[in-house]
């Protein structure tokens, strides 16, 4: 077994939690390599539900953890995750000493930012990942790798200054993230190199999903980091080529939680059931994700992009509880249909959903294996995806997995 990347193949929420902890056997580690703790990433074990936002979601199954440098790490988020589990799971961490942190007053921008866009916001988790991205980019960010010495945080305060949020508590916040990172600190590129040529293998997890991916999304509604397969060598300082075999993650209906454009959204009470079933209520945020069938369309870009020639789909049972089922298979618009979701990027707002209603999964039973529709519906998935579904979800809980 090689490495494997886990994708999301939607709008973040295709279940990459679950399918990591449950993957996790196979592998020494699992890797972070994109995003911060706008993430929300959940694990059912039993009755227990965990939710990470930036440990990997390899920490239930006693795996290394690593944090890759592409992460926007905030200290005290990673603090308070720690405390939540067993003492044992720090001496597991490793943070790449590049990632740049998330600071408060990157918080407080978030919701700034927010609020200067007036009637369109974006709709973030308000986790100040764009502002600490965007910090990067100016160079004014501190990175994890500063807590070892003495960071000067100068140049930053004084930017925050003029954007209106107050710095004062810079010094005590360096202090402070100090002591969550002491002794964690490290080249995580090296360490993925060093377990393979051990001949162990890692498990990279992405958080968010492709079509919020910063370039490849559906901009200006995506997340501020790569969510796609190309950059999980970039966000780790790896070289592609010990980047391994990717794994795409989608869920068999499609939702969105925040703003922007959704062609297949549903507008009438399957909505609210489907929310309701499965559970559609963000892991970070606790907002109601807005829910959608599924679009094929938007699922073929997403393919294409990563390359992934392996799916899982997740929350299958959902759909056992819901009479329709409908998946889109083209966008029409100005009287003409097209399946070419990169065509339509720019006026996703405008498109209209064109349904098949192929068979109903309505009443299938999981008890005894994969049942006949679902089997039916693999099979139409990989005929019009061009790929192989190698693993479906039927629960949250772990051991709800079918491998095929
Ligand atoms: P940000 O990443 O917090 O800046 O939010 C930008 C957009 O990405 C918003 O629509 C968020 O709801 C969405 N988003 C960010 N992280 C996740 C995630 O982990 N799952 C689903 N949506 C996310
Ligand atoms: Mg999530």
């Amino acid at each position: 077994m090689g490495n494997l990347s886990v994708v999301g193949l939607q709008w973040g929420d295709e279940g990459k939690g679950k399918l990591v902890d449950y993957l996790a056997d196979q592998f020494e580690a699992v890797a972070r390599f994109n995003g911060g703790s706008n993430a929300g990433h959940t694990v059912v074990i039993g009755e227990k539900k965990h939710t990470f936002h930036l440990v990997p979601s390899g920490a239930l199954k006693g795996r290394e953890l690593l944090i890759g440098a592409g992460v926007a790490l905030d200290p005290a988020v990673l603090r308070e995750e720690l405390s939540l589990l067993p003492d044992k799971v720090r001496g597991k961490m490793l943070i790449d000493g590049r990632c740049s942190l998330v600071t408060p007053f990157d918080k407080e921008l978030d919701a700034v930012l927010e609020q200067m866009r007036g009637a369109s916001p974006i709709g973030t988790t308000r986790r100040g990942i764009g502002p600490a991205y965007a910090m990067r980019a100016l160079r004014l960010s501190l990175r994890v790798s500063d807590l070892l010495g003495d960071p000067d945080s100068e140049a930053a305060s004084q930017l925050y200054s003029r954007l209106g949020v107050d710095p004062s508590g810079f010094p005590r916040w360096i202090e402070e993230s100090k002591r969550v990172v002491a002794g964690l600190v490290g080249d995580v590129g090296a360490r993925v190199l060093e377990i393979g040529r051990r001949g162990g293998s890692v498990l990279f997890e992405a958080s968010q999903g492709t079509l919020l991916d910063l370039l490849h999304g559906s901009y200006p509604f995506v997340t501020s980091s790569h969510t796609v397969v190309s950059y999980v060598p970039a966000g780790l300082g790896i070289p592609p080529s010990e980047a391994g075999d990717a794994l795409g993650v989608m869920k068999c209906y499609t939702t969105r939680v925040g703003s922007g454009p959704f062609p297949t959204e549903i507008k009438d009470a399957t909505s609210d059931q489907i929310r309701s079933v499965g559970h559609e209520y963000g892991a970070t945020t606790g907002r109601p994700r807005r829910v959608g069938w599924l679009d094929l369309v938007a699922l073929k870009y997403a393919v294409g992009l990563n390359g992934v020639k392996n799916v899982a789909i997740s929350k299958l049972d959902v759909l056992s509880e819901v009479k329709e089922f409908r998946v889109c298979v083209s966008y029409r618009h100005d009287g003409s249909e097209t399946d070419n979701f990169q065509r339509s990027l720019g006026r996703l707002h405008e498109v209209e959903p064109v349904y098949e209603s192929p068979f109903t999964m309505h009443g299938a039973s999981y008890d005894g294996g994969l049942p006949v529709q679902a089997r039916k519906f693999v099979d139409y998935l990989e005929e019009a995806l061009g790929v192989h579904v190698s693993l479906v979800s039927h629960g949250e809980e772990r051991l709800k997995t079918i491998e095929l």
